[in-house]
């Protein structure tokens, strides 16, 4: 599918508001602790979108019971390592949450799994949660030296408690190793020297279990029966910082994001863009099972460039290509490093976004870590295509906005992987005539 974006047709001001839906790696774990808690858990907001989807469909193969009754989402937990076998393959889409946090979910019942995606996410390093899983006991074997899928779950003989450091700066690793150890008999910990998203935490926390963490170190005491959780989830700050940036830049804008998770861990793009030039304030500050949730208040500014940390990468990296339209069209140089991660993502996202920027006349370089672009007020129109990554296609079609004539985004179908109501937000906020969807 292909996505022509028009800005000659655009509004010449706006003044908006827009509700984003659930959090996806939020809406990822409310499916899976659900499942091994005692109890209906209930929960609103959940996003629906491919990559959900594909986490709903692995609880339902294991035997939990989901459905949906009026706005809420129920699941029947069926408590702790007590999962029944799946008689197919585990089909994980495109979904690295799924897989990764689901090796470790899986791994302490007693059954035999397949675990396979798509040929982005086979090609995707699994090794990295396999490691500390197998520090618990559980046992993986895989293709690729025992580094990528299909990654085959065989039932534990000996579950142990164990104690573990982070190799990457990864949630989806720690949380791995927190789904497989809240499930094991006896006291586990988890250091990770730099930290990141931690949901899993939270939402565990939630349910009761008996976890805490102190500098970077998480221990928790696991076998011990969870409870059902009651959550509305937050709107994903993830999607909302498309909309952040398109209201940046274009001119005589001013846009209210409503409901948006704004967990200190997941908006170092709200920081770096405040350190750009933008402006935006953060209102009605509230919490939703133990997540931050706040308005975003978004108004035109003028972009200057800026560096970007490796220390900060871990808080912002989903954001990059996103982050890299603002640095596009900002005054002067924007630098990211230690960002190397993002060559393992749904596409190296470091190569994508040089390959399709550089389409559009963009000073982009390629460093190994990361990216510098030169910012200019001219963006010409063209022809891109996503790499079969969602964020890419999104990133693509708000850089459209600001492009002297259309640009046409091609393998846009990526979007529903996390982001279905994408295009009709686009419409709403920027008129149906800026947008043109082509079926292939
Ligand atoms: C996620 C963690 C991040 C992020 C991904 C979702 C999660 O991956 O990029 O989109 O839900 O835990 P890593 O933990 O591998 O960095």
């Amino acid at each position: 599918m292909k996505l022509t974006i028009n800005p000659l047709v655009l509004p010449q001001s706006l003044t908006a508001s827009v509700t984003i839906p659930g959090d996806k790696s939020i809406s990822h774990r409310a499916l899976m602790i659900g499942s091994i808690s005692n109890g209906i858990s209930e929960f609103t907001n959940l996003l629906e979108s491919a990559d959900i989807e594909a986490t709903k469909k692995l609880v339902q193969a294991l035997g939990v019971t989901v459905h949906k009754e009026g706005r809420a989402i129920l699941v029947h937990g069926q408590g702790l390592a007590r999962f029944s076998e799946p008689k197919y393959v585990l089909e994980m889409g495109n979904s690295g949450t799924t897989i990764r946090l689901g090796l470790g979910l899986v791994g302490p019942s007693k059954v035999f799994a397949v675990f396979s995606g798509d040929a982005s996410l086979n090609n995707r390093p699994m090794d990295r949660v396999i490691k500390p899983l197998s520090a618990l006991g559980l046992s993986y074997v895989a293709r690729a030296n025992n580094s990528k899928p299909p990654v085959v779950c065989l039932p534990p003989t000996r579950l142990t408690s164990a104690s573990v450091t982070g190799t990457v700066p990864s949630a989806q690793v720690k949380s791995a190793f927190l789904l497989a150890a809240v499930q094991i008999p006896g006291s586990s910990s988890y250091y990770e020297p730099t930290p990141t998203r931690n949901h899993t935490e939270l939402m565990l926390l939630a349910a009761g279990a008996n976890l805490e963490t102190t500098d970077g170190l998480i221990k928790l005491s696991g076998g011990k029966d969870l409870g059902p959780i009651s959550m509305q989830i937050p709107g994903d700050p993830s999607s909302a910082a498309f909309w952040t940036v398109a209201a940046l830049l274009r001119p005589n804008t001013q846009l209210t994001i409503r409901n948006v998770g704004v967990n200190p861990r997941r908006i170092g793009y709200l920081s770096v863009l405040r350190r750009m030039g933008g402006k935006i304030t953060l209102r009605n500050h509230r919490i939703w099972g133990g997540e931050e949730v706040a308005d975003l208040e978004v108004v035109s500014s003028k972009l200057h460039g800026c560096e970007i940390s490796p220390a900060e990468i871990p808080d912002l990296i989903d954001e990059i290509p996103i982050l890299a339209v603002a640095a596009a069209v900002a005054a002067g140089r924007t630098r990211i490093t230690g960002a190397g991660e993002l060559r393992v993502k749904e596409s190296d996202r470091i190569k994508s976004i040089v390959t399709e920027f550089a389409k559009l006349g963009i000073n982009v370089t390629e460093l190994s870590d990361g990216l510098e672009i030169i910012g200019s007020s001219y963006i010409r129109g063209g022809n891109v295509t996503s790499h079969h990554d969602h964020r890419i296609a999104m990133a693509l079609a708000i850089l459209a906005l600001v492009a002297d004539s259309p640009v046409t985004v091609h393998g846009a179908e990526a979007i529903a992987i996390s982001y279905p109501e994408f295009e009709a937000t686009f419409t709403t906020l920027f008129g149906s005539a800026a947008l043109q969807k082509i079926l292939d």
